[in-house]
């Protein structure tokens, strides 16, 4: 029992320092300051529907506790297509996941990046990229992007740390509903859902 939880207390510590370390490196690219608390990663993996048959596609894994909440929601790890643009967190990800279809690459750059997922339909995509470091248009071609590979209806969710939608309203192309806002993240995180249809 000590043993397990200082297993779990040192690996808790290694993402940790994994995070700082990737944040010291790329600000910008990771644009938070500590990994996504499992709380908030267990409502985003909310939307999945685990029956749907359909693999699920994930944005910037970091260290991967999104990953887990999404495998704890019953989605098989050859289920489950998760895009990383940092080596290092690829890297771990990898050892820590087997099974899980990593694809070290740019999420911006998804008929490139998603290989032989490119032509996919998924069930739905978890986000935790940091749209905020990026142009709008940018976020407004990924998010289109996105809810192209999915059915009509399916949820992109996304987390973010601003008090309005990373994504600009556009009624006629979809719909943006606020999900949820989550204080116990640090920085307390917000919750938006994309869908059309
Ligand atoms: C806010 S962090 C995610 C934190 C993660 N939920 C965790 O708890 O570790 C953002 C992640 O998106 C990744 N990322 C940034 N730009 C990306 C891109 N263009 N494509 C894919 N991943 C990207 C970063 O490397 C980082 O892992």
């Amino acid at each position: 029992m000590v043993r397990r939880l200082k297993e779990r207390f040192e690996k808790k510590f290694d993402e940790e320092i994994r995070f700082f370390k990737g944040m010291m490196q790329g600000p910008k690219s990771v644009g938070a300051i500590v990994p996504t608390s499992s709380i908030t990663a267990r409502k985003m993996a909310s939307v999945i529907n685990p029956q749907s048959g359909l693999p699920v596609l994930e944005l910037g894994p970091g260290t991967g506790v999104i990953t887990k909440a999404i495998l704890a929601r019953g989605v098989k790890p050859e289920n489950l297509v998760s895009v990383e643009y940092s080596e290092d967190f690829y890297d771990h990800l990898t050892q820590d996941f087997p099974g899980v279809n990593f694809i070290h690459g740019d999420a911006f750059d998804l008929p490139n990046t998603l290989g032989k997922f490119a032509d996919q339909t998924f069930d739905c995509v978890i986000s935790a990229v940091p749209l905020l470091s990026f142009p709008m248009p940018a976020r407004v071609k990924l998010l289109e992007d996105l809810l192209d590979r999915l059915p009509p209806g399916r949820p992109v969710v996304q987390i973010t740390y601003g008090p309005v939608s990373p994504i600009l309203a556009q009624p006629d192309r979809y719909q943006i509903q606020h999900f949820d806002f989550i204080v116990r993240n640090i920085p307390p995180a917000q919750l938006w859902i994309y869908r059309r249809g």
